[in-house]
């Protein structure tokens, strides 16, 4: 963190240790208008984060921390596409997939547009195609596709097909991410060969995952239809196209994008054609156009309106100010249900490091632990330890005002339900209440004392709560971007490479390493004794 910026997050401690006994209930009572100041809006969505025990001093500090970080000029070099990604030197402008302003979008001297265009119009002829079956396997109209990914190849096509499930008319998708057999193996077990597109979706064609599936998948239907039914019935997504035409893949079935596109901001680039072949490239488009609001929103809207920002700040005031570790996710949106393990890539992968932009340990925390399941079923789970626990766990809550597909009064109730555990994650209740309730029902004094304690809820635990309309495409666009957005300006103020990701790197020297071992082709000499033990292990388990 640059010296500004610490000067700023001391005096941001100060403040929370002068405020250590604040309770978020009493702000509400200061003022009246708390909810209408503590939210914003971004178009129809509504940011709410009064439940914080954020004060007006403390979102002013915060604001400051922001423009001590250079917050400002780090978003304008971010939009320009200057090489922000400095350990790759690369530009970083997923921003230009969704751009639909006709403004040009310049990297490294060239507008990038037209090519942005070309692909995203190749794109939607195919999936229109695919979909009307113009475009056909051996056995007539594909009835299902398999995307072959993983990580960033697979997590956003995974999380936005389920987010739009009820707008999915396409033919059956089926996401094969895993190297564990098991995965491939039960999706070919239900696919028919001759109706079967596959899709194999890979940034650098070259990961260990998605190549070996991939290659398990060409085998399976070449051993069912033959060899020239691989030119006919996959496709890829890549920015190797070399390597996508060396596969045996037809260049017109090949859609490119640019090392500009980090994989996990990569669902706005050919890497969403799963999705556009299941919704439709109209919707698609949709989905880039909500993304396309929140960039302009973003760049245009002030400080204290500016959800993305204001997203950044509660959570770094709950990270480095209050200390927490984690932060949960908790959809009251069953279709969102991916949507957790899509953000914990966002967010842990770009932003998990201890290294600075200057190479120096940073001294101060960075990216939480993010987590989380929707609502009602975590409340049934795992929500125990967040009213009572001894961790306090700041959690956003997102929820539609209309259903998306309606049941009965089962949306009301969901509803309900959210607003409940915000309010009761906040209010608590003290012990005085918990007596007089045990009171109530007619306890003696011996077994009040004695449950009680148990019966408490300490409060003052912190939520934000997203309200949209309803989650159509544009929604879902609008809340990946917000979050993409939040994601930056904690590592604008963290000070550290949201865009790298050299720590997923070792792991995977070292499995290519230990394959041979593993295959009982080299000894596991020279490594240490747990490995060695266990692979001995392994390979006696197995005679
Ligand atoms: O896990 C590391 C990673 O490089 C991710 O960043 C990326 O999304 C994923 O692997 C898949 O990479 P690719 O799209 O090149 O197969």
């Amino acid at each position: 963190m640059i010296e500004a910026a610490t000067v700023q997050l001391e005096k941001l401690m100060a403040h929370h240790d002068a405020n250590a006994n604040r309770q978020t209930l009493s702000l509400f009572e200061e003022n009246p208008d708390r909810f209408q100041t503590f939210s914003a809006q971004c178009g129809e969505l509504l940011f709410d984060y009064s439940k914080c025990n954020i004060s007006p001093e403390t979102l002013q500090l915060l604001f400051e921390l922001a423009e001590a970080a250079n917050v400002s000029e780090k978003r304008a070099a971010l939009f320009a596409g200057a090489a922000i990604n400095t350990t790759e030197n690369r530009a970083v402008q997923h921003m230009a997939l969704r751009n639909m302003s006709g403004a040009p979008v310049i990297i490294d001297g060239k507008d990038v547009m037209p090519d942005v265009l070309a692909v995203r119009q190749a794109m939607a002829r195919f999936a229109e195609a695919v979909r009307s079956g113009d475009i056909a396997g051996q056995g007539g109209k594909f009835t299902d596709i398999v995307n072959i990914g993983i990580g960033g190849s697979d997590l956003g096509p995974v999380m936005a097909t389920a987010a739009l499930g009820p707008f999915h008319d396409g033919p059956k998708t089926h996401f094969v991410s895993n190297i564990d057999g098991a995965d491939i193996l039960e999706v070919l077990k239900v696919v028919n060969p001759a109706t079967t597109l596959f899709i194999v979706a890979s940034k650098t064609f070259t990961t260990q995952e998605t190549m070996t599936n991939a290659n398990t998948a060409r085998q399976w239907l070449v051993d069912a239809l033959g060899e020239e039914a691989v030119v006919n019935q996959f496709a890829a997504l890549s920015t190797a196209l070399d390597k996508t035409s060396a596969f045996g893949i037809a260049d017109d079935r090949a859609f490119g994008f640019w090392d500009w596109v980090g994989g996990r901001y990569s669902i706005w680039s050919a890497i969403g054609l799963s999705l556009m072949i299941a919704i439709g490239a109209k919707r698609f488009d949709e989905f880039l156009g909500g993304a396309h609001a929140v960039d302009q929103h973003f760049q245009n809207t002030p400080d204290s309106v500016n959800v993305p920002l204001l997203m950044a700040l509660v959570g770094i005031w709950h990270r480095n100010v209050c200390g927490y570790d984690t932060h949960a996710v908790l959809p009251y949106d069953q279709y969102l249900h991916r949507f957790p393990a899509y953000l914990q890539q966002l967010d842990m992968e770009s932003n998990g490091k201890r290294i600075d932009l200057d190479g120096a340990k940073v001294s101060h925390e960075t990216g939480p632990i993010v987590w989380g399941e929707p609502g009602t079923n975590g409340q049934h789970a795992f929500y125990q330890l967040i009213h009572q626990g001894t961790s306090v766990i700041p959690a956003d809550f997102l929820i539609a005002a209309e259903a998306a597909e309606h049941v009965g009064d089962h949306h009301e109730k969901l509803a309900a339900n959210a607003f409940a555990q915000t309010e009761a994650l906040m209010v608590g209740k003290d012990e005085q209440q918990a007596r007089s309730e045990l009171a109530d029902k007619g306890l003696s004094e011996a077994d009040i004392d004695k449950l009680a304690p148990h019966k408490v809820f300490p409060g003052n635990r912190p939520t934000c709560t997203f309200l949209y309309p309803k989650l159509t495409s544009f929604v879902l666009g609008q809340l990946v971007a917000l979050y993409e957005h939040k994601v930056f300006v904690q590592g604008a103020i963290w000070d550290i490479n949201s865009y790298d990701q050299w720590g997923v790197e070792l792991g995977k020297e070292l499995a290519g390493e230990l394959l041979p071992v593993v295959k009982g082709e080299q000894e596991p000499t020279g490594r240490n004794g747990s490995t060695v033990g266990l692979v001995n292990a392994f390979h006696a388990m197995r005679k």
